[in-house]
């Protein structure tokens, strides 16, 4: 009798972890925390076990960024971040994030310097939820929503979630630096989705590069409304007329069978990606669409110094993204900055230097 309970809790004791993991339902406690180490940090899972919420290691200087991922794809790829106003939160390594009542998420560095918040204004919150959509929410007693990672995007919207008026996404900087870049999709309070180059740090939006001129036209309630990515994977502006402006015709795959995302990529290119959630071995996502389709001519002198900056050639590789290099017997300023760099200057100040410092200027331009 002993014996087997014993045997009993042993075997309890022996499962409990995979039991845990595999039954999680998503829910995460007021006073549950997590510290950003590369040992044994294990993330919050929804409960599919698709996404996963926690620290992303990132390079190699000990330093951690607190975000959304697909838990289940070898190559990690971050659909939420959390940032200040123009740069990412960045976290050192020991940081902690709490899921506080009163506060919402708390990021701390080791030093308890309070790192970055979700800050909630009204409500008290019972627990958050790892969704499976990939929305984090924190919810109160009542599990109404007082707070989702789904209305405070960074780059990506994922199904099921939509983008109001004056709603945005903003490129990251670079593939690798998830502070704020130089491109965003905004829905203007006129119903219109546009995409833009911006100068940092004002915020200050060129004029667009690809718009869907979605504004109160001719027919009556044409404008915008909000930008909808359905669950099913179609992104679209929904009209207050009911009307769509579908961003991709005739282009769609299962959302049951495939992990789906729209992302503004840091060279200002918006896609709507692809990758079977059944793949073996390596696998990539691919581009069911992107917009504009030619970047390089899209951008010209009234939204901005072009994608590639001044006096640098800009074309397009197969998959319409940009590739930037210089004309013979220049080269690069910096040459890890594929895309040009963040300072430039606009081409009508450059018209307006001295011949001279416009030479200066162009030569250490590229
Ligand atoms: C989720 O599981 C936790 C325990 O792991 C439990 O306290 C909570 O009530 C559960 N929530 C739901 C919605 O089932
Ligand atoms: C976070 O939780 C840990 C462990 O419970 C605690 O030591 C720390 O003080 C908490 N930090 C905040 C900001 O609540
Ligand atoms: C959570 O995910 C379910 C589907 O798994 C979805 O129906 C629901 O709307 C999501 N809730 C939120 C708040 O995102
Ligand atoms: C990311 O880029 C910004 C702006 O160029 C810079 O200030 C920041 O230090 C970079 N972050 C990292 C982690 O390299
Ligand atoms: C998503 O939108 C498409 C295109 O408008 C529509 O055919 C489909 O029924 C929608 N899916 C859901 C779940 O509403
Ligand atoms: C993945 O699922 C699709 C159908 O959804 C099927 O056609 C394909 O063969 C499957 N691939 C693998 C590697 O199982
Ligand atoms: C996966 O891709 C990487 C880089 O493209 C390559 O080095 C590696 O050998 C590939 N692995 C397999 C199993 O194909």
């Amino acid at each position: 009798m002993a014996f087997t309970v014993r045997l009993l809790l042993f075997s309890s004791l022996f499962l409990l972890p995979v039991s845990v993991f595999a039954q999680t339902n998503g829910s995460i406690a007021v006073g549950d925390f997590l510290t950003a180490t590369t040992a044994n940090s294990s993330p919050w899972l929804s409960p599919s076990g698709d996404f996963a919420f926690g620290f992303s290691p990132l390079g190699s200087n000990d330093l951690f960024l607190l975000s959304i991922w697909y838990a289940k794809i070898p190559d990690r790829t971050i659909v939420w971040h959390a940032n200040g106003d123009n740069e990412a939160a960045v976290a050192p390594k020991g940081s902690t994030v709490n899921l506080t009542a009163n506060s919402g998420l708390v990021l701390r560095s080791p030093q308890g310097e309070e790192l970055w918040k979700s800050g909630t204004s009204v409500g008290v919150i019972a627990n958050g939820v790892m969704n499976d959509t990939g929305n984090f929410v924190l919810q109160d007693r009542n599990s109404e929503s007082l707070w989702e990672t789904f209305n405070n995007p960074t780059d990506t919207m994922l199904p099921g979630q939509t983008l109001e008026r004056s709603g945005k996404l903003s490129s990251r900087q670079s593939e690798t630096n998830y502070s704020k870049g130089r491109f965003q999709l905004l829905l203007q309070e006129d119903g219109n989705l546009v995409l833009s180059t911006i100068n940092l740090p004002t915020n200050f939006a060129n004029e667009p590069y690809y718009a869907t001129d979605t504004t109160s036209g001719t027919v009556a309630g044409s404008e915008g409304k909000e930008l909808v990515f359905n669950v099913s994977g179609y992104l679209y502006v929904l009209r207050e007329n009911g009307g769509k402006y579908n961003l991709a015709v005739g282009e769609v795959v299962s959302a049951r069978d495939n992990y789906i995302r729209a992302t503004l990529n840091f060279d200002g290119i918006f896609a709507q990606y692809y990758l079977p959630k059944n793949f073996t071995g390596n696998v990539s996502w691919t581009i069911l669409w992107s917009e504009p389709d030619n970047i390089c001519q899209r951008i010209t002198e009234s939204s901005g110094v072009g994608v590639c900056g001044y006096n640098s050639i800009c074309t397009l590789k197969g998959d319409k993204r940009p590739t930037c290099r210089c004309p013979t017997g220049f080269s690069l300023l910096d040459p890890n900055d594929h895309i040009g760099d963040a300072n430039r200057i606009s081409y009508k100040a450059v018209k307006k230097m001295s011949l001279v410092a416009q030479k200066i200027y162009m030569m250490l331009r590229c």
